[in-house]
């Protein structure tokens, strides 16, 4: 028996490499979002786990500026990965690679909601946005463009 459920174990894991691997996301977010939970989803699909944690309007913003989110970075929801914060809808490739070359940083940010960026695809409207690095003094640079 021992041996079999053993065996069955090894089976699962070599059969979901991501699932045994999943790097956790938690995401603050109001429970009204939509678009939070399609992003949520968007990085389900590559590769992430993705807990949701819903919270009222003001805690959210208070959750934004104690993790060090400039205002004029701000987005719907808070995200935090591995010791970095993910502010909106930052493309799940974009956090793959933050968390490769760890740079010194807050996080990563897309401010407001730009149309076509992960989890706001409306129809094929899409407008080209940035993806910003939030350095720990507060300033930011650019750390990807999307068309
Ligand atoms: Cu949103
Ligand atoms: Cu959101």
């Amino acid at each position: 028996m021992i041996r079999a459920s053993r065996f069955a174990a090894a089976a699962l894991f070599a059969a979901v490499p991501a699932l045994a691997h999943a790097t956790e996301i938690t995401v603050a977010k109001t429970s009204g979002c939509g678009c939070c939970v399609a992003w949520m989803e968007h990085v389900e699909e590559h590769g992430f786990r993705a807990e949701g944690e819903n919270v009222a309007g003001g805690t959210l913003v208070r959750r934004k500026m104690d993790l060090g989110v400039p205002p004029e970075m701000a987005s719907c929801h808070t995200a935090e990965v591995d010791g970095y914060v993910i502010e909106g809808h930052v493309p799940a490739e974009d956090i793959r690679r933050l968390l490769d070359e760890r740079p010194d940083a807050v996080g990563l940010a897309v401010p407001e909601m730009p149309l076509g960026s992960p989890g706001m695809d409306f129809g094929n409207r899409s407008e080209p946005y940035a993806v910003h690095l939030i350095r720990p003094d507060g300033s930011t640079e650019v750390f990807a463009r999307h068309e």
